[in-house]
């Protein structure tokens, strides 16, 4: 068992034992090292329960307690536990220690993240989606769930029926426009960068010319009455921006195990709609099929969702409840995960509350909005280009590899170099992506993001590549644990001790920055014991090889970690 667990169900088996009924135990890391490595503040509440002085409890606690692991256990302040472990206990524990993944607990986790809209740019906001996203699935899957990981595309709605538009205005003669053509359609050359071009331009024409917006209306409505011609457009245009964001995706080492969009999701939304409307949940309003969900304590007035508009066509909360609907089918979750933008909480808590008042009803699904806050710029406004103009996450990325191609070895040869400035630059937006809590805004900064010496993904991917080149050239020392010599070796394996916490932390929080905090953290602990110690000139065999056993501790630790956060790690910087 994990060794901080193993003390806190020590204490708590004591607490019980002396007449105080408590379920569970935490020890916090300490934040005064000198005191010791953990503090217990539990009896705090206890002494209120009891009526009792917390000293006088906390001395009775120490006094029952086993202290076999302890150099020192005492109560400090009004009644705080200070606890420093013994290097016989930490060596004890660290000697055979490795960071498994948990065993499997049958618990499914369907996560719905990146999930864009087809045939448009990806911009930053499709970052933060699919990198938090992958993150807590591959988290999940560590902490012993089963995970599905939907890319949920936005390939069904206006800006399908605009591109489209765009396209016929360019090329009318294509057979794919005319109702009456019967015979096969032409090989037509589509690029994702016409596509990416088209899209803002009929955009902005539809907002200023109302002929416009309806016909693009019609074209949207042609296909999704699936007309045999605008669909096989349709699926070209797919096929084409598929690719590309799959090529995104993969720079981001972002992976889906489905990508079911919203036109596959079309094929249930009759089912859906029907059930809504066979269990009388359902009325009409100004000629839309509503549902009512608003609830008496509501803090805010909610409008009823809206199933099927006046002319007919289904709203995007009729979508994603057909999408409920069949990964509740298929998969039989426990909880679905959507990881997007905060700003459609509105969308999510009318489709929640409509879900759970029908299709759900009799289900245990939980459904989680996990929403997250914008990168902005400097000026703290959405993240813009230098002309003002929407910053595509491509040019981002670009712009960050500049930058950490600067911090890599002069003398490596051209392809080694890009391929580290590469990872690097991944490692270095990611890292800085998922640093702050989940739902707050950040402000872009690039110099900040690559600095070397910060609390950066460059920082964390230098000292581990250092750390394993120090095992490379000890590649014949494999001994466990013996000894602890000083303070910077010590600290090292105090910080060993938080990894459990610290991921079930980030997985209740649902936020990884609980996770590159730790990482930064452990890094510098590490780098003060490499930079305190000559390891490899060591002429104390034992302490040596208990030298080479931490480094790979640490390598090991913080590898698993890197690549939870789907960061991956160059062999050399
Ligand atoms: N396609 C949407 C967008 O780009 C995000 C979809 C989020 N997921 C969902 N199930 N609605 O804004």
């Amino acid at each position: 068992m994990d060794f901080i667990k193993s003390q806190e169900e020590k204490i708590k088996e004591v607490l019980n034992k002396i007449g105080y009924k408590v379920d569970y135990v935490k020890l916090n890391v300490s934040n005064m090292p000198e005191l010791g490595d953990y503090q217990f503040n539990g009896v705090m509440p206890l002494a209120k329960e009891y009526h009792k002085n917390p000293r006088e409890i906390a001395q009775e606690l120490v006094d029952n307690l086993d202290k076999e692991d302890f150099e020192k256990i005492s109560v400090d302040g009004p009644g705080f536990i200070n606890i420093k472990f013994s290097n016989a206990a930490l060596v004890n524990y660290f000697k055979d220690y490795t960071l498994k993944e948990y065993d499997k607990n049958n618990k499914t986790i369907v996560l719905d993240y990146g999930s864009p809209n087809v045939a448009k740019a990806l911009h930053v906001g499709h970052l933060r989606s699919a990198n938090i996203g992958e993150a807590l699935k591959r988290l999940a899957t560590f902490l012993g769930y089963n995970t599905i990981s939907d890319n949920y595309l936005g390939d069904w709605g206006r800006p399908m029926g605009l591109v489209m538009l765009e396209l016929k205005n360019k090329n009318p003669e294509w057979p794919f426009f005319d109702e009456n053509y019967t015979g096969e359609y032409p090989e037509v050359e589509i690029t994702n960068e016409e596509l990416e071009y088209l899209y803002p331009i009929a955009s902005a024409k539809a907002k200023e010319d109302e002929t416009y917006l309806e016909e693009a209306r019609e074209m949207t409505a042609r296909l999704q009455r699936k007309e045999r011609g605008i669909y096989a457009l349709w699926e070209k245009i797919i096929e084409v921006s598929k690719a590309n964001i799959k090529r995104l995706y993969d720079k981001l080492n972002v992976e889906y195990d489905e990508e079911y969009g919203e036109a596959y999701s079309d094929n249930f939304v009759n089912d859906v709609v029907e059930y809504y409307k066979n269990n009388n949940l359902t009325r009409l309003s100004e000629g839309a099929l509503v549902v009512d969900v608003a609830k008496e304590d509501d803090k805010k007035e909610l409008p009823p969702a809206i199933l099927v508009k006046s002319n007919g066509t289904v709203s995007y909360e009729t979508t994603d409840l057909a999408t409920i609907y069949d990964r509740v089918n298929r998969h039989n979750p426990t909880a679905i995960w959507y990881v997007v933008d905060n700003r459609q909480d509105l969308h999510f808590d009318l489709v929640f509350r409509t879900a759970k008042k029908g299709i759900l009803k009799d289900k245990d699904v939980k459904l989680e909005f996990l929403g997250f806050g914008t990168m902005n710029g400097k000026d703290g406004k959405p993240f813009k280009t230098r002309d003002g103009g929407v910053m595509t996450l491509e040019s981002l990325m670009d712009q960050v590899k500049e930058e950490t191609a600067k911090k890599i070895n002069e003398n490596y040869d051209e392809s080694l170099k890009e391929e580290i400035a590469q990872k690097l630059s991944i490692a270095a937006l990611k890292y800085a992506d998922l640093l702050p809590v989940r739902t707050t805004d950040y402000i872009f900064d690039i110099e900040k993001f690559c600095d070397l010496n910060g609390k950066t993904g460059v920082y964390l991917l230098y000292s581990i590549v250092r750390a394993k080149s120090l095992l490379n050239k000890a590649s014949d020392i494999n001994d466990s644990l013996i000894k602890i010599n000083g303070l910077q070796d010590r600290d090292v394996l105090v910080k060993l001790l938080q990894v459990d916490s610290t991921l079930n932390k980030a997985f209740e929080e649902r936020s990884l920055s609980f996770i590159t905090d730790y990482l930064y953290q452990l890094s510098k602990s590490y780098n003060s014991f490499y930079d305190a110690n000559k390891v490899l000139i060591e002429s104390d065999e034992e302490l040596k090889k208990s030298w080479i056993y931490i480094t790979r501790k640490f390598v090991e630790v913080a590898s698993t970690l890197t690549n939870i956060l789907a960061i991956d790690i160059p062999n050399k910087m």
